[in-house]
């Protein structure tokens, strides 16, 4: 994003200028408005921040809007003192008031950023955006794209809905919208070249919807997700689910006939599949005979092998929401009934019995720094989790006792109602991390955790 860089250190790393500030993004056709925002730089998604892995980045945030808010770097695995997190890490940008965020992206990959503070309503207000690091060598393609999804709750006027915090969303699936956006428009047709080779970056940045992209007569081919690499792999029924802060990287060959067309489906939600967006072939003939014959593998991110002989193991329970099994838990120290607590102080979801207030907590463990642990992540609920771990990745190796094939890295992991999974990594950086649901409304309603790396 040139615009955005405004001037240059001696070191030469480039100085990019952030500022949130309420303003207006077209989302619905006229009649109705163009929806206020609150946004990056003014637009919906945020600029493209782009690094180079290793390099310092330097980011002036300037907070324009009329509350405080902070910058999350979600998946960036630096250090904690820049991680973003109210109370935990910095104390909140004021109104008016700057931040500088300076760092050395280690990974390459799709990553993105967002507010930590009240986040289900500023980032279902338009704040959020992609970072890219870019690989010394990447694939050969012919275009490199970043999709950021999103859903909006939307009046016919073009208003964002302003029931944030809504009991249900709070209690059940999370806030749920009513318009998918694709950087920040509604998607129907997008031109493509036959024969063209795409790679698609794609990241969710909905509150909670979960996205399952099916492919159907095209062919993905999944090479990274949260911004790590992954064995190249064509994902079970060519469906690519995503919860939300989650990315996956494809390559995709635009295998079709010049004015043909192919259709992408998103089935997650039973009875709501829709088309989520229609890939329209030029009339040009085809870019090329066959595929190309590139290589489509990423090179490996500098992350720590966890040790899984030597790795401790720990549980981590999901309890709560409406119709859960959960009858007590506890709240700054002390023991509630799931009703009392939800009637007095709007939580109602548990990691290991207790529900979060705020960001600021005891640790649930303290980890040592250079040790492998594995966690045994049990969602013994009716919704979905998304779960989040701030500055590690760590590696799925099963799902319901499962093995996971290639045994992705990643920094989130979607746990479908009453689903198990082990997971493994190296707590390598010191500081207290936050661990939480990226349903952002779970998340307000008690399902957080701090876990200290000492
Ligand atoms: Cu995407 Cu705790 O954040
Ligand atoms: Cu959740």
């Amino acid at each position: 994003m040139a615009p955005l860089v405004c001037s240059m250190k001696a070191s030469a790393s480039p100085i990019y200028r952030l500022k949130a500030f309420p303003s207006k993004h077209r989302i619905l056709p006229a009649p109705a408005e163009e929806t206020a925002v609150w946004s990056y730089a003014g637009r919906v998604p945020g600029p493209v921040i782009r690094a180079r892995q290793g390099e310092r980045l330097h980011i002036g945030f300037e907070n324009g809007l009329e509350e405080p808010t902070t910058v999350h770097w979600h998946g960036l695995r630096i250090a904690n003192a820049m991680d973003g997190v109210p109370g935990l890490t910095q104390p909140p940008v004021a109104p008016g008031e700057h931040f500088d965020y300076e760092f050395e992206p280690p990974d390459a990959g799709l990553f993105w950023y967002h507010p930590h503070l009240r986040s289900s309503e500023q980032l279902a207000r338009g704040l959020y955006g992609a970072l890219v690091v870019e690989e010394r060598d990447p694939p050969r393609v012919d275009r490199d794209l970043i999709w950021v999804l999103d859903d909006w709750r939307l009046q016919d006027d073009g208003a964002i809905v302003g029931n944030f915090g809504r009991r249900n969303d709070i209690r059940n699936e999370g806030r749920l919208g009513n318009t998918v956006t694709v950087n920040g428009k509604r998607l129907v047709d997008f031109a493509v070249r036959p024969g063209e080779r795409l790679r698609l970056r794609l990241l969710n940045s909905a509150n909670a919807r979960v996205f399952a992209l099916r492919f159907d007569d095209l062919t993905p081919t999944v090479v990274a997700y949260d911004g790590q690499p992954v064995e190249p792999h064509v994902p079970e029924d060519k469906r690519v689910v995503l919860g939300s802060g989650m990315r996956a990287e494809l390559i995709l060959d635009m295998t079709g006939d010049p004015g043909a067309q192919s259709v992408v489906v998103d089935d997650y939600y039973e009875e709501f599949e829709y088309s989520f967006v229609r890939f329209q072939y030029s009339r040009d003939k085809p870019l090329r005979e066959s595929p190309l014959d590139a290589p489509v593998r990423l090179a490996p991110n500098p992350i720590p092998e966890p040790d899984l002989t030597k790795a401790e193991t720990q549980q981590v329970l999901i309890q709560g929401g409406s119709q859960g099994s959960l009858e007590e838990a506890i709240y700054k120290g002390q023991t509630y009934g799931v009703r009392e607590l939800w009637r007095e102080h709007r939580k109602i979801w548990t990691i290991n019995g207790i529900a979060a207030h705020g960001m600021v907590m005891d640790p649930m463990f303290t980890l040592k720094r250079g040790n492998s642990y594995m966690w045994a992540i049990k969602n013994d609920t009716e919704w979905d989790h998304p779960l989040h771990l701030h500055g590690h990745s760590f590696r799925i190796l099963t799902r319901n006792a499962e093995p996971v094939p290639h045994t992705p890295w990643a920094d989130t992991v979607l746990l479908f109602p009453n689903e198990t999974a082990e997971v493994a990594f190296v707590a390598d950086i010191p500081g207290d991390w936050l661990f939480h649901c990226h349903i952002l409304e779970h998340h307000e309603g008690g399902m957080g955790a701090v876990v200290r790396v000492a």
